[in-house]
């Protein structure tokens, strides 16, 4: 099994084979608006790797209508919005107004603001309130436990949709003898049990045709028609 540090490696050599990453900006002001934010802030970036593997999707699905839950300040976003090309509106939902206007910011820097538009609110009400039906979805807003919009984010996938579903390495955190931090303080104190639970009811819903994917770790699911 490779190291972290051979995995870090790994990535670098994969990531530099496209060149700059063109939203590294907005990757590196996230870690550092985290840190000035407060205890409360969430702004965790994407893997870089997945966030291209993101924006691939989209363009492989031909994906218009997207929609994300958890913004941060936009880097996942941006990747979607160029994947998705002119014609795709990518919706961003975050529950914090200062990463709203930085998304907004970041958008019109890249010349995406008229594909990006972050909508500020609990993710659980802005699901409720939105209409029609979306072609992708990127949930990143979720940690350790089921979210409890699961099942209207579903109902906004259009049937033969993609949903893509991030922060599934704490699975891999379950399973090592040795975490590399003490996940209760974030997750909750039974934070093996509600990350595997939540995996399982996946897996077994009859909706949806879900794959794990270890490393950058994503699951994606179709909406089975
Ligand atoms: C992991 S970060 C998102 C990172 C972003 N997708 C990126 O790639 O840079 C999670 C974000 O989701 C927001 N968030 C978490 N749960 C939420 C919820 N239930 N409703 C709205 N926003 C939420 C947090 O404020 C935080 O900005
Ligand atoms: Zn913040």
């Amino acid at each position: 099994m490779p190291s972290e540090d051979e995995h870090a490696r790994i990535d670098r050599y994969l990531l530099e084979l496209h060149g700059p990453d063109p939203y590294s900006d907005v990757y590196s002001a996230s870690e550092t608006h985290r840190e000035a934010h407060g205890a409360d802030c969430e702004v965790y970036p994407s893997n870089p790797l997945k966030a291209r593997l993101l924006g691939t999707l989209v363009r492989t699905a031909a994906s218009r209508r997207i929609l994300e839950i958890g913004g941060g300040l936009g880097y996942s976003a941006l990747w979607l919005a160029n994947g998705a090309g002119t014609a795709a509106s990518v919706e961003t939902i975050d529950r914090f107004p200062e990463h709203v206007a930085l998304i907004e910011e970041y958008a019109q820097r890249f010349g995406l603001s008229d594909r990006v538009n972050a909508i500020e609110g609990e993710g659980d009400e802005v699901l409720r309130q939105l209409q029609g039906r979306y072609d992708f979805i990127h949930d990143d807003g979720w940690f350790g436990k089921e979210p409890s919009y699961l099942d209207r984010m579903i109902e906004l996938l259009r049937p033969g949709g993609t949903l893509a579903i991030s922060n599934w390495f704490l699975i891999e955190q379950s399973i090592v003898p040795e975490p590399d931090k003490d996940w209760s303080r974030f997750a909750g104190p039974d934070w093996r049990q509600t990350i595997r639970a939540y995996a399982e009811t996946l897996a077994s819903r009859s909706d949806l045709d879900v794959s794990f994917i270890p490393r950058p770790w994503l699951a994606l699911a179709v909406r089975k028609p």
